[in-house]
């Protein structure tokens, strides 16, 4: 049943000593003897293999009492089983609150009681050791873990320091090449011929793109680490979307989409006129570029609860499911691309969820796969506590 289970019997009465040896012994035990307290001790010195060890209580030299105290105070992690007659419960109970694992009466039945008292506390001890285990492996995991977090968390404030100081390096030469073909197309500069003409506008318009990807990747720069300045005033955001949507006509225009407006009477609130304005830009570009030609865009602004909110929808190819939980985190270019050759980053509405955030509002989207979609913010009319 406990096979090469090792296990120290301490008595001093040789006739308890020899009954149990043979009851374990039969049982595959392995087992050893001690006269007293200090003749265990030793014995568990020479042998700290043993499993188990099982104590009289009244013993010369030295008690059970002391010897598991000894033992206990020695972090020694052995369990043990104490004897004891049924006249000194009190005195087993002291010494399972010293550390004994279990008692076990001298009587006639200890044939069978020291079997299953031997099993029941190996099984603890074996459990209680697999969980101290577990446990300990459970903590290295953990702080495993929190160490590559922390990693983690410094990459990303050196990407974000990188990206910032490419796209800020970058885009002072850009600005150079721009200036220079907007030069250059000057008819004042002389006559060029077609070719070089056509040349020429290549130059232009992919410099352009490449500024505008570049100024986005300062934004997520930015907006990432934290240093996101915005200016809180009082706006009329009436205003700013008749602004913003001026420029948008002749893009629209070229497509032949048509732009419609239904804009409420709404008080002003505190946003940044700025950001703000990115963020109608971003949801115009898109509604454009991923729109079919013949195709209609209605712009509203209206109040809702306690919240202005703008709504931008189109008749595009609209949003899967999957795909609008992805559309507001970086470098997302989801199924949608671009009707007319314009350029995708994917980095457009992580920036706007992130001004968003930072006026506390909500940014929302609505689509339904083929029935184009609808991109919404809301911005709390009363934000004085930012
Ligand atoms: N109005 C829209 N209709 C359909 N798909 C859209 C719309 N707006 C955005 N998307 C999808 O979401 C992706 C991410 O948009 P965005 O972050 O603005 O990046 P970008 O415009 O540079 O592609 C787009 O590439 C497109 O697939
Ligand atoms: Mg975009």
């Amino acid at each position: 049943m406990f096979n090469d289970l090792k296990i120290l019997v301490v008595d001093d009465d040789n006739f308890v000593k020899a009954i149990l040896t043979e009851i374990l012994e039969s049982e595959g035990c392995i087992v050893k003897t001690a006269e007293h307290g200090i003749d265990g001790l030793e014995k568990y010195a020479e042998n700290p293999d043993i499993d188990l060890i099982i104590s009289d209580m009244n013993m010369p030299e030295m008690d059970g009492l002391s010897l598991i105290k000894e033992l206990r105070a020695r972090q020694a992690d052995v369990p043990i089983i104490i004897l004891t007659v049924n006249t000194e419960i009190d005195v087993a109970l002291n010494a399972i609150r010293h550390g004994a694992n279990d008692y076990l009466l001298k009587d006639e039945n200890i044939q069978d009681t020291i079997l299953i008292s031997v099993e029941r506390v190996i099984e603890k001890y074996q459990l209680k050791k697999q969980n101290l285990m577990l446990m300990a492996d459970l903590e290295q995991k953990n702080s495993e873990l929190e160490k590559s977090n922390q990693e983690l968390i410094e990459l990303n404030i050196q990407k974000n320091k990188f990206l910032g100081i490419a796209a800020h390096d970058l885009r002072g030469p850009l600005s150079g090449i721009i200036g220079m073909s907007e030069l250059l197309m000057d008819p004042e500069f002389g006559t060029m011929n077609e070719e070089q003409i056509q040349y020429l506008n290549m130059i232009y318009t992919v410099s352009n793109g490449m500024i505008n990807l570049l100024d986005d990747l300062l934004d997520v720069s930015i907006i990432e680490s934290g240093r996101l300045e915005t200016v809180f005033e009082k706006n009329n955001l009436k205003n700013l979307l008749d602004e913003r949507i001026k420029l948008f006509r002749f893009a629209a225009e070229k497509k032949n989409i048509k732009i419609f407006s239904d804009f409420a009477q709404v008080p002003e609130i505190m946003f940044d006129n700025k950001r703000i304005a990115q963020v109608i830009d971003n949801l115009m570009t898109n509604a454009i570029k991923f729109s079919p030609q013949n195709s209609n865009i209605y712009v509203s602004l209206l109040q809702e609860n306690d919240m202005i909110k703008v709504s931008v929808r189109d008749q595009g190819p609209g949003i899967s499911e999957q795909d609008q939980s992805r559309l507001f985190g970086e470098f997302q270019k989801l199924s949608a691309r671009p009707t007319g050759g314009e350029t995708s980053t994917g980095l457009g509405l992580a920036i706007v969820k992130k001004i968003i955030d930072s006026h506390h509002g909500i940014s929302e989207v609505h689509s339904t796969i083929g029935q184009g979609a609808e991109f919404s913010f809301k911005i709390p009319m009363n934000i004085k506590n930012i």
